[in-house]
């Protein structure tokens, strides 16, 4: 059987990309946001599934179970550049719709922020991120060749993997809410940390009081372990995701990344890192 090939990747103003998300650009340029949309904003390997999983069972645990138990995530949560046109959740007309996106943040189509809607972002230190992103390559066919995992740490220090630069991404998105207040910045590595913690502070971005147990129940769903059993979260019902070169649910870990790294190809980062994250008040942790 032939094996479809990977797609190639280019320069789509001045980010790396894929046909499959460029060839929608008008339509998600023109996408049509409602004021209670939430979108879900990060760069790939950051948590968006456990941001998005968190989120539906904040809003939907209670309105409807059949909702959780046999519709898969990512048909609940919109992929604003992949869905569009397709309209995003057209098959479940909910309130709030939730919407993800991994656009940097001069891509996001303007009625977003016409319409003032909440954003949640997610970001993971870059060496965590790297290493996952290098395994969801390997797994997924719908991405370009992923080479070899020094190729791949290379590529990504230059922004050459798909959505581009990482420095870019987070920092841009930092930037944002210095000038958009309905906005709500979190890191993975807090959200292993102290999830109940997390959970509450993002209630309270919300505007949700989720009584003490349902909290309790949200958090005993979204740990790494729950996720990776659930077929509704883990990915297993998606196409083009090979679970057997490495599951989706991998990990979910801070520091898997000294798994990864050389001490050369570690100490190269570090010194390249410094010279692109410049803003101190943007920290993040490779341990915790
Ligand atoms: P690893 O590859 O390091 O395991 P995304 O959803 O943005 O594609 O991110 C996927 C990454 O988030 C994977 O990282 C995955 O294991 C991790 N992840 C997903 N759910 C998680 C959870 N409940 N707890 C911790 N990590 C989780």
């Amino acid at each position: 059987m032939e094996v479809p090939r990977r797609p190639e990747i280019f320069d789509f103003h001045g980010v790396s990309m894929i046909n499959v998300i460029t060839d929608n650009w008008d339509n998600v340029q023109n996408f049509k946001a409602r004021p209670d949309d939430i979108l879900i904003a990060t760069y790939p390997k950051a948590g968006t599934t456990w941001i998005s999983y968190i989120l539906d069972l904040l809003y939907f645990e209670n309105m409807d179970p059949d909702r959780q138990t046999s519709i898969p995530l990512h048909e609940r949560v919109a992929f604003l550049e992949i869905s569009v046109p397709s309209q995003p959740s057209d098959k479940l007309p909910t309130t709030p719709r939730l919407i993800k996106t991994h656009l940097p943040v001069q891509f996001v189509p303007k009625s977003f922020w016409e319409q003032r809607c909440r954003v949640v972002y997610m970001a993971r230190n870059a060496k965590d991120n790297v290493v996952s992103y290098f395994h969801f390559y390997r797994m997924n066919g719908a991405l370009p060749e992923p080479g070899d995992w020094s190729t791949f740490l290379q590529d990504f220090m230059e922004g050459k993997r798909v959505y581009g630069s990482w420095y870019d991404h987070v920092n841009g998105w930092w930037e944002k809410k210095e000038t958009y207040s309905d906005f709500h910045y979190m890191f993975y590595e807090d959200l292993i940390e102290d999830c109940g913690r997390e959970l509450d502070r993002l209630c309270s971005f919300l505007g949700l009081s989720p009584s003490p147990e349902e909290k309790e129940r949200i958090r005993a769903s979204v740990t790494f372990d729950s996720m990776k059993q659930n077929k509704m979260t883990n990915y297993t019902t998606a196409h083009k995701l090979n679970h057997e070169v490495s599951p989706f649910m991998r990990k979910g870990k801070v520091g898997d990344w000294k798994n990864h790294f050389t001490v050369a190809q570690n100490e190269q980062f570090d010194e390249d890192y410094k010279k692109k994250m410049k803003n101190p008040d943007l920290k993040f942790r490779c341990e915790i």
